[in-house]
């Protein structure tokens, strides 16, 4: 699918780049989730870092195998992530979309970060599609405006150079976590979190999405 959009006078708009924000209601899953990790990392208080691990700066990061963990609630959320990503390959397939669900490798790791914890600005080689699930917002400072939010950057590098009035180039698309939304967007797409401040911890589930043959479902 070409990702441009014919708005009419010969006007287009080019470029355009997919992303789904889209709000489960998983309030029993998330609160089932958020056992489960706070008792893994109270096991392997080892995997807490303080300095950059891959993206993270401080926090505690799992393994990346969570969706092969024995509890139910992960299968669950794997197929969370599937139908999001066959919405999005949907954009490519009109009605013959891939099917993720037989034609893809996921993996997943978990987040846990507290005050001060952030991420670096960096995308995922080596997937097709990336995103994350926010299983618990925390506490966050009320007076911090970008406390802990994720943030997307133009992904047109020259973009910025010079920023032309009315138009949004070099412009930061940002979103606030909220328990239960789950993003989706290319894996080259350059994104970082800022910092949480506030109490309790921000628990997020990250993932990588790799289509095996990547033709559409017969
Ligand atoms: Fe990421």
């Amino acid at each position: 699918m070409m990702l441009d959009i014919d708005i009419g006078e010969g006007r287009w708009v080019t470029f355009g780049t997919p992303l789904i924000a889209r709000q489960f209601d998983a309030v029993e899953l998330n609160a089932a989730l958020h056992r489960i990790l706070l008792r893994r990392e109270a096991k392997h208080p080892e995997m807490r870092t303080g300095q950059l691990n891959r993206s993270n700066v401080g926090g505690w990061r799992s393994e990346p195998d969570i969706l092969d963990w024995p509890e139910p609630e992960w299968a669950t959320l794997r197929r969370m992530i599937e139908e999001c990503a066959l919405q999005m390959m949907k954009l490519a397939g009109g009605d013959r979309p891939i099917d993720v669900r037989k034609d893809c490798n996921l993996v997943a790791w978990a987040n846990i970060n507290r005050r001060g914890n952030y991420n670096v600005s960096h995308s995922h080689p080596g997937s097709h599609w990336s995103g994350v699930y926010y299983v618990n917002i925390g506490q966050p400072d009320p007076d911090r405006p970008l406390n802990g939010i994720i943030e997307f950057q133009d992904p047109r590098p020259a973009a910025a150079a010079l920023p032309i009035p009315g138009f949004d180039f070099g412009y930061k698309q940002t979103f606030v976590p909220a328990a239960g939304m789950m993003l989706l967007f290319p894996a080259w797409h350059l994104h970082m979190v800022h910092p949480f401040f506030g109490e309790a911890e921000r628990i997020s589930i990250a993932f990588n999405l790799r289509l095996r043959k990547g033709e559409p479902a017969q």
